[in-house]
């Protein structure tokens, strides 16, 4: 197992339910420590961005504007395994898909509001981590 570096998102519906610190919770104990941290609003230039391998997807502009609605998290974790383990946590995109106990079965209820958002690969990483963070805002522990 290598030690990696994954991006994580807390999204707004998350955010709004008041759930940052029980989601942050998940993650940390399960052993991913957060190295960076920050809420920001994104505009609708930073979502589409950050999106934008979707752009082609019927479901583009409702994602960015989901995105856009409200503040988010945006973390970078950090630990053993730690895209595969943030995805496990997370559960399936669509909720209604998502195991119990998963942080989308518990806080999310629709496929276009569902709560997290975590890397894939470990080039998406290393992509969106360079997105949000500079190398001085991640601090290695
Ligand atoms: S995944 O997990 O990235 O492979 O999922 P994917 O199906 O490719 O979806 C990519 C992102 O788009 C979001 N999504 C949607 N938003 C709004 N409406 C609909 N119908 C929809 N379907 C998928 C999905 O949550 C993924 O966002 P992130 O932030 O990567 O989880």
């Amino acid at each position: 197992m290598a030690n990696e570096r994954t991006l994580s998102i807390i999204k707004p519906d998350a955010v709004a339910k008041n759930a940052i610190g029980e989601i942050i919770s998940r993650f940390e104990k399960a052993g991913l420590k957060v190295v960076a941290a920050k809420m920001i609003r994104l505009s609708e230039e930073n979502a589409g961005g950050f999106y934008a391998e979707h752009k082609e997807r019927p479901f583009f502009g409702a994602l960015v504007d989901f995105m856009t609605s409200g503040p988010v998290v945006v973390q970078v974790l950090e630990g053993e395994d730690a895209i595969a383990k943030n995805r496990d946590l997370m559960g399936a995109t669509n909720p209604k898909d998502a195991e119990a106990g998963t942080i989308r079965a518990d806080f999310a209820e629709t496929i276009d509001a569902n709560a997290v958002h975590g890397s894939d690969s470990v080039e998406s990483a290393e992509r969106e981590i360079a997105y949000f963070f500079g190398n001085d805002e991640i601090c290695p522990r």
